[in-house]
């Protein structure tokens, strides 16, 4: 009997492996209520759901219960990454991994990061529910701070376990109220016994959302993802001299506020200059002290996030804003500014044999589905430096909008990215060479 192929009833009727629509439709949904608030920008519910927090903390409960009534033999290790596993037939082998993150961005959606896990506890539970027995064993992650957004460095999780970033170095990474990371994994109860990974998982795959237009548009049912493009996390530090708004002639001014913004600006001409490609600069953080309407910016504080599919690029177009930045020294005498690095990843490719086998899956299911590569960063990137990787991408709506209440994906397009996991999951957990 072939992995993915179940005994339905006596017919000897043999099916494809489908995993349980309502059922992964209804934990998602479950899990949105943690951390739920009213935004007012979109009249939507979002999720605010911060690693580490008292709402991660809920949300790792509920998971981690889930994942004990499907069966999963759970453990966390010291950074709080928690692993779930379905043994194999042979226990001796490296498992299959599989999973994503569940901590969430400050305004996002339900499905972020949660789809990867709760897809990957469904298929558990179909196959649980199916007798469906594999060779390897399988497990399911859930990686501590994907989205880097409290502690500042994204893939923090992820990264210590891949051995990127060393335990230490995340344990004191503080949060803007000076709370350390190891501190709010010992409150939260999750700073686990186990080592941060030690034997690498014979593959990964991870299902996500796009994040992006492109399935929807062009038509596709699931995405087969070919690698996740550089990223870089720019801090630039802008001091100045505070002083009256009204009483201080223009060439008196060191005006902090002014510098940073212009080179927000400058930022946005370098792409839409063409030179740097498909480059990508957003100043997603931006603060202005004293932030006052009478007072003249003394400081400013910039953080830019830098993305392009090649690394290259995102080096060039900071050396051109590092350039930028001395004429501004200059233009305003008196300006410092300092430059230091909250985050960077360089392009990561995926493994082609894992992505033949998620569009083998896609196919064998009957599913569109084309290559593409990952505007967003994932656990998945920092994984592939310990074992083959690739990952499925998920369709959604209004352009695939996220980080965002207004992320949407259908209960089918979820059900066919999910399907296509549990497909590869099996087929890998039945590879023994
Ligand atoms: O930053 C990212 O791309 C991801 O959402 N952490
Ligand atoms: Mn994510
Ligand atoms: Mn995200």
């Amino acid at each position: 009997m072939n992995s993915h192929s179940v005994q339905a009833g006596r017919t000897g009727h043999r099916a494809p492996l489908m995993v349980n629509k309502n059922r992964l439709w209804g934990s998602l949904r479950e899990l949105a209520l943690i951390g739920a608030y009213d935004d007012e920008a979109t009249g939507l519910q979002g999720v605010n759901r911060l690693a580490l927090t008292d709402e991660d903390a809920a949300a790792r409960n509920l998971v981690t219960s889930w994942m004990k009534a499907a069966g999963l033999e759970v453990r966390v290790d010291r950074m709080g990454n928690i692993f779930g596993r379905r043994a194999g037939r042979r226990d001796d082998l490296a498992p299959v991994m599989t999973g994503s993150h569940i901590d969430s961005v400050a305004t996002a959606g339900s499905f972020d990061g949660c789809l990867g896990v709760l897809g990957a506890i469904e298929v558990i539970r179909s196959l649980e529910e199916n007798a469906v027995t594999t060779e390897r064993p399988i497990e399911v992650a859930i990686f501590t701070e994907e989205e880097g957004v409290r502690f500042g460095t994204d893939m923090l999780g992820s990264a210590v376990a891949a051995g990127r970033l060393p335990l230490d170095y995340a344990y004191n990474l503080t949060d803007s109220s000076g709370r350390r990371l190891e501190d709010e994994l010992e409150r939260i109860g999750f700073k686990g016994e186990a080592d941060v990974l030690t034997s690498p998982p014979h593959a990964y795959v991870e299902c996500h959302i796009e994040q992006g237009p492109i399935l929807t548009k062009e038509g596709f049912d699931v995405g087969v993802v070919t690698g996740v493009q550089a990223i870089s996390w720019l801090k630039l530090v802008f001091t100045g001299q505070a002083a009256h708004a009204g009483a201080t002639p223009t060439p008196l001014r060191v005006d902090a506020g002014l510098a940073a913004a212009q080179t927000i600006v400058h930022a946005r001409e370098l792409v839409d200059s063409g030179r740097y490609g498909e480059l990508r600069a957003t100043a997603g953080g931006l603060t202005v002290t004293p932030g006052l309407p009478n007072v003249i910016p003394g400081s400013a504080e910039i953080v830019f996030d830098i993305r392009h599919p090649e690394t290259e690029q995102v080096s060039r177009a900071e050396a051109a804003l590092a350039e930028y930045v001395k004429t501004l020294s200059a233009t305003y005498p008196g300006l410092l500014v300092e430059t230091s690095h909250m985050a960077r990843t360089r392009d990561v490719p995926f493994d082609p044999r894992i992505q033949e086998s998620i569009a083998h899956s896609a196919e064998a299911l009957g599913y569109r589905y084309r290559r593409l590569i990952s505007g967003a960063g994932h656990d998945a990137q920092e994984i592939a430096a310990l074992c083959p990787t690739a990952m499925v991408f998920v369709r959604g709506e209004y352009d695939g909008i996220s980080h965002n209440p207004r992320e949407y994906s259908s209960p089918e397009a979820c059900e066919q990215g999910v399907n296509v996991l549990a497909r590869t999951l099996t087929t890998l957990a039945n590879t023994t060479d």
